[in-house]
Parts: C-alpha cells; structure tokens; sequence
C-alpha cells in the first residue's frame, strides 16, 4: 500500500545498506506481509508501516493510555538504492530520517563494502548530532543482518564483529588518506567515534549520540515485520 496523504507527517525511518542485502523486500514484507521478488532498485520510494498487532495490543503502545502513541503508532519506511555511485544521493535524506536500518546480507562471503558503506552512514549521523544542542536521545541505527534463513548466513553477534574489525580498517585507511583519493578536505571530524585509534566498537558512538543495535532476521514468513515491531516502537 503506497500512500502519501499522511507521509509528510509521520516519522520515517530510512533503509539503507549494499546493493541485494533485502532493503526493498524488507520494506515490502512491511506492507503486506509477502516479501515480492524484487529487482534491483533504481529510485528511492518510500510506504506508510505500522508496529504490528501483537506489540501495538501490549501495554506499552496502548494509545487509550497516552493518545499521543497514538500518532507514533504509523511510520514510514524510505528504500534506498544500495548501488556504489546512488549512495551519496541516499545519505542526503539522514538529517530528515528518524532513524537508519542499515541492512546487510548475513550470507554474503565479504562485508568490507557494507563496512565501508556503514561507515560512511555513521560518520554522517556523526556530523548531524554534533550540530545538534540540548537533550538528544540518540539517533538509533539498527544493523539488520538479513537472510538469517540461509543455511550460509553467519549469526548476528559474527557479523557485528566483523563489521567493527571491518571499520577499524576503513577508518585507519581514512585517516591515513589511503582510501578516498581526490577527497582533499579530510578534517578531524571525519573520525568516527569517541575512542580514540585501536579497536572499532560500535558502543564507542553512544558518546557522540548515536545508538546502534544489531538484530539478525529474514524476510521470510514475516520475520522482520514481527522482529522489528519493539525497535521501531521504542525507537519512535
Ligand atoms: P538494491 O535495491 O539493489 O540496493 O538491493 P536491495 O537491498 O533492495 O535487495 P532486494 O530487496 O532487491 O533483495 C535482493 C535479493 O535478496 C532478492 O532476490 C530477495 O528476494 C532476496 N532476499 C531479500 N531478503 C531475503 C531474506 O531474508 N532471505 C532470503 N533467502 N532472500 C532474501
Ligand atoms: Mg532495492
């Protein structure tokens, strides 16, 4: 269900991540719970989602409780194209997103593209929330290690190591100017996180008011649209 009447109003999460990690069946198992064969994607669009049933019911989200839920109940969901050369274009729309889901193939033999491309989204976040005065609860990203149902897909905690060990080296390239020839204005706001040269840990963003969480799933018989229900809702 494709709609736009209430779009502008309501907060919208942004999915990015590499090309055929399962954005956009991701976002369509949202829609009517039948994840479609999906073809490569283009142009960004965007649907109307809910937190589903079983934790919208739950005290927690009950609108007759607080009717101000009742508005946060519904979000959007933006897809993005993963392709190399749209990517800029796709991090243009953070500063207007709520939150990031950063999806990745679970299954896929080498994540150092998603971790460049991770990177890249989280020194993004970085810049915005350092502009950003007053209470900030933290822009939430969550790392969706999708395709949990192939039998090749590594578990989540794995693929969250790897991505740190993965960005430990995208960031030492960085600041050594050893990737991202030609671009000149390399500045000391360019390092991600708060702890210092070594070891990347995602938990070092929580100063510079990002939250990151790292979920695995599939698309399959819905498993996201159930999985994701709590993030969402306690991320709106
Ligand atoms: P781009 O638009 O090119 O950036 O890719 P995308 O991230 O939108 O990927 P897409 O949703 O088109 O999915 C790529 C392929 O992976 C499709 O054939 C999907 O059916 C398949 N796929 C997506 N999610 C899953 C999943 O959870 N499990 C399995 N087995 N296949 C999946
Ligand atoms: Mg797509």
């Amino acid at each position: 269900v494709f709609r736009s009447r209430t779009a502008k109003h309501l907060p919208s999460f942004l999915l990015l991540g590499p090309n055929g990690a399962g954005k956009t069946a991701l976002m369509t198992s949202f829609a009517d719970g039948t994840p479609a064969e999906t073809r490569t994607s283009q142009a960004p669009h965007s649907l109307e989602a809910d937190i589903p049933a079983n934790l919208s019911s739950s005290s927690k989200y009950r609108s007759d409780a607080d009717p101000s839920l009742a508005v946060h109940k519904r979000f959007m969901l933006q897809d993005t194209p993963g392709h190399g050369k749209l990517r800029t274009a796709a991090l243009s729309h953070i500063p207007e997103s709520h939150g990031v889901v950063f999806v990745v193939d679970s299954s896929s033999p080498d994540l150092g593209d998603a971790a460049e491309y991770l990177h890249a989204v989280l020194v993004s976040i970085q810049k915005l929330q350092a502009k950003k005065t007053g209470i900030n609860a933290g822009y939430p990203v969550l790392v969706a290690c999708n395709k949990s149902d192939l039998f090749t897909a590594l578990p989540a905690e794995k693929i969250k190591e790897i991505l740190e060990a993965e960005i430990t080296k995208v960031r030492e390239a960085k600041s050594r100017g050893v990737v991202g020839v030609g671009q000149e204005d390399k500045d000391e706001d360019d390092w991600l996180g708060e702890g210092g040269s070594g070891a990347f840990t995602f938990d070092q963003l929580e100063d510079a008011g990002i939250v990151v969480d790292v979920k695995g799933g599939t698309v399959k018989e819905d498993g996201w649209r159930f999985k994701l229900g709590e993030w969402f809702g306690q991320s709106l």
